[in-house]
């Protein structure tokens, strides 16, 4: 059965969401984490031929992806910014769609760095406030109520900036959508 959250996603994913994952989800490689995954859209993406294991976290496990996906990968419950791994344990992290919704963007991509491996690499798709000033402004006007209808998504974030300030490189970005939507990927910079 398709879950709510997937109906209302189709017109999005239809529009450039699901190429985007197509395209991003195959770079992950060897043992991969990743966070927030609702209802597991990305996992189909994972390239057999690269990636070693999967294992999908969220803060509440949704039933469709422990149903649709548990005999695929590992499933776990955990906070984005409270990760149960240990320091350098994962070649590749992956989140989609996620950052908008976590209050501390600094403390969750500290996490990610902490369970990252040396030379690890983060692949990932956020929603961010988009670059033309008039969509700008309009996501600036909206978001104090569309955060009370999406869980504390934010429609306001400026998750670019969050990654530099947190010690990642890109090694490849670039934003669809009206420029709504940032995707790519980012390693530790080396210190
Ligand atoms: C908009 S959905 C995106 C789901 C999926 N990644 C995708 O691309 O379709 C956001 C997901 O992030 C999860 N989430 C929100 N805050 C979180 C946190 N602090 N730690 C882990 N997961 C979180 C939610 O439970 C939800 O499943």
């Amino acid at each position: 059965m398709v879950s709510l959250y997937d109906l209302f996603m189709r017109p999005l994913e239809q529009r450039g969401i699901r190429k985007a994952r197509r395209e991003l989800i195959k770079k992950a490689c060897g043992k991969v984490l990743e966070i927030g995954a609702g209802t597991g859209a990305n996992v189909a993406h994972y390239n057999a031929d690269c990636v070693t294991d999967v294992t999908v976290t969220d803060k509440v496990v949704n039933k469709h992806l422990a149903n649709k996906h548990a005999q695929l990968i590992t499933v776990l419950e955990a906070d984005a910014i409270d990760l149960p791994f240990d320091d350098d344990s994962f070649d590749t992290v992956v989140h989609t769609l996620v950052f908008c919704s976590i209050p501390d963007v600094d403390k969750g991509l500290q996490e990610i760095k902490r369970v990252l491996k040396p030379g690890g690499k983060l692949v990932f798709i956020e929603h961010v406030l988009p670059q033309k000033q008039g969509w700008r402004r309009l996501f600036r006007g909206i978001n104090p109520v569309w955060r009370l209808f999406s869980h504390g998504c934010s429609l306001t974030k400026d998750f670019h900036k969050s990654l530099l300030d947190n010690g990642f490189d890109l090694e490849e970005n670039g934003r669809f959508m009206n420029t709504v939507f940032f995707y790519g990927v980012a390693s530790v910079t080396p210190i």
